[in-house]
């Protein structure tokens, strides 16, 4: 065959494909046990965040963010229909995101601004260990944003109402608009906030302009800028977590116990 033949250029374009897509599936494949690892790693550091046990842009080894994380977080199961834990299931085998697309183990959620279709009737939350009791729990919240899904955690201390951070752990926002959601600047200005008012409704919300800090200006914080869609998504997808179709009933029987 000529080398210069269009032959010769198809068949070459050909092997070329062949071999570099033989390489992309083996890579995967191979790496597939790793990237699992590696996944579950960047959630507990993210849990790690919104518990306010790193500082906000702290880097951790993969070893430093395991040690802080088995010794002062303790994951549970919570049935999101009665509030109440359930014992007697591996928390960590338990695939929430998995679980809502399950009829047999989530239900429809009521038509909510937060984009929220299904809710499983199981979530994860993560207890927040210190001096042998639990201050903190941190709950999983997710949303519609402007391009995709928004991911993250938010932690609230023992009183269930005022924030103690969060942490938005996957975004299809655009960098440097929605995307800064996981900006430490601005999660730096939720600590201290309050989740919900007098009358135990959510009520944080997300604003433009300068709202100050906390003592000032608890139930609002400032709006990403460029981004009010990202920023209205954010305040609907917390409210809607922390109302009756999502952690309300877990929070209330907290609230009444006296603790987590
Ligand atoms: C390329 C591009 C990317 C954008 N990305 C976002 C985004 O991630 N989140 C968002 O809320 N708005 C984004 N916007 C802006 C929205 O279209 C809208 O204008 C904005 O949310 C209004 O916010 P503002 O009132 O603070 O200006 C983007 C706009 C453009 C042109």
């Amino acid at each position: 065959m000529k080398v210069d033949s269009p032959l010769y250029t198809l068949a070459f374009a050909t092997l070329v494909c062949v071999v570099c897509a033989l390489f992309v599936s083996a890579a995967s494949v191979l790496l597939k046990d790793r990237q699992e690892v590696n996944r579950l790693l960047y959630l507990r550091k993210n849990v790690l965040q919104a518990a306010g046990l790193t500082e906000p842009g702290q880097r951790l080894s993969t070893e430093q963010a395991l040690t802080l994380f088995n010794r002062r977080i303790q994951p549970r199961l919570v049935d999101l229909r009665s509030g109440e834990y359930v014992s007697g299931r591996d928390v960590e085998s338990y695939q929430q995101r998995a679980a809502r697309s399950d009829p047999e183990i989530s239900r429809a959620a009521d038509d909510n601004p937060a984009g929220v279709r299904r809710i499983p009737h199981l979530a994860k939350v993560y207890l927040v260990e210190d001096k042998g009791s639990v201050s903190h729990v941190v709950i999983p919240v997710e949303g519609l944003g402007l391009y995709g899904t928004l991911y993250g955690f938010l932690a609230l201390e023992r009183d269930t109402r005022t924030i103690a951070g969060i942490a938005f752990y996957e975004n299809r926002e655009t960098p440097g608009l929605g995307g800064e959601v996981d900006n430490p600047r601005w999660r730096a200005l939720w600590p201290g906030r309050q989740a919900f008012d007098d009358q135990w409704q959510p009520a944080i919300q997300l604003v433009k302009g300068q709202v100050g800090g906390p003592a000032e200006n608890p139930y609002e914080v400032d709006a990403l800028s460029g981004a009010t869609i990202t920023s209205n998504a954010v305040t609907e997808l917390l409210r809607f977590w922390l109302s009756g179709q999502g952690f309300g009933p877990y929070l209330e029987k907290a609230r009444s116990r006296g603790v987590f």
